[in-house]
């Protein structure tokens, strides 16, 4: 199927790594369905996207709503009638990260983001998924690839399941012709590093990847042939330790 007949879902597509992806994929053609919290993000990527011809829709929301993921896809498929396509990169992490730092409360908010909303996207979106096959990208972390203790309890525990959701889909799903990908970048110089207990500075973020470099990458994962599927890719820079 062309990209220009695709319609993708992106979450986390007012900044950073899913704005970078989005962007991308409205280049290729693909209409893109655009998600996160702050509404004034998404106008913006939907501006630029349709500034150079592209087709884009925002549909804002919180993915840790428990409603909110159906209805959301209920909007793409009222738009466009199909999703192809989803790459999930809307993500949480804070400063106090440790045991003896950390409260349940922060605990929780990270899994409801980077674990279970993450499954409410993918639940939501399979139904489209499965009609004509579908590509799903998780945008998941070095650390669940490698265990790096200083990424935190929750971050580290939550993006580290995130392995074994892409494996199930893959084992369960592949017979409808859906393919996820278990996505791990290293070091990204995004806005997310604000949420480090020590802060990057500008020297650190030079040698980072920059979120065209992740999204470069994902389009190479949705570009695959049908039956290809690419189960996990690791993308870090040469700098990464
Ligand atoms: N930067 C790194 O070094 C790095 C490395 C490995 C993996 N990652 C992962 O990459 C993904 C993208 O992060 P990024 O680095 O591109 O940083 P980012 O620019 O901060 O992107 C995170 C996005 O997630 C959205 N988001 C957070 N909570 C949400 C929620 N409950 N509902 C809907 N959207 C939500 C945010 O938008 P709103 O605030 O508007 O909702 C934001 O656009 C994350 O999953 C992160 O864990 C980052």
């Amino acid at each position: 199927m062309a990209a220009q007949d695709r319609v993708t879902w992106v979450t986390g597509a007012g900044s950073g790594m899913g704005r970078a992806a989005a962007l991308a994929a409205a280049r290729s053609g693909r209409a893109v369905a655009l998600s996160g919290r702050r509404a004034d993000r998404l106008a913006e990527v939907r501006a630029t996207i349709e500034a150079a011809g592209g087709r884009a829709l925002a549909v804002p929301g919180d993915t840790t709503d428990p409603a909110w993921a159906g209805e959301a896809a209920a909007a793409v498929l009222g738009a466009w009638g199909r999703i192809d396509e989803v790459v999930v990169a809307a993500g949480l992490n804070e400063p106090r990260r440790r045991w003896d730092d950390q409260s349940m409360a922060g605990f929780e908010a990270v899994v409801a983001t980077n674990l279970t909303g993450v499954a409410r996207v993918v639940d939501a979106a399979l139904p489209a998924l499965r009609e004509r096959g579908g590509t799903v990208v998780v945008v998941s972390s070095y650390a669940a690839w490698t265990f790096s203790a200083g990424s935190g309890v929750a971050y580290s525990a939550s993006k580290t399941a995130l392995g074994p959701l892409c494996r199930t889909l893959n084992a369960q799903e592949g017979a409808h012709g859906v393919r996820a990908t278990h996505l791990c970048p290293g070091d990204v110089d995004t806005d997310f590093l604000a949420q480090r207990p020590v802060v990057p500075d500008a020297d650190a973020r030079a040698v980072m990847l920059t979120p065209d470099d992740v999204a470069r990458s994902v389009l190479h994962v949705l570009d695959a042939p049908p039956h290809v599927r690419i189960d996990e890719l690791v993308i870090s820079p040469v700098a990464q330790r």
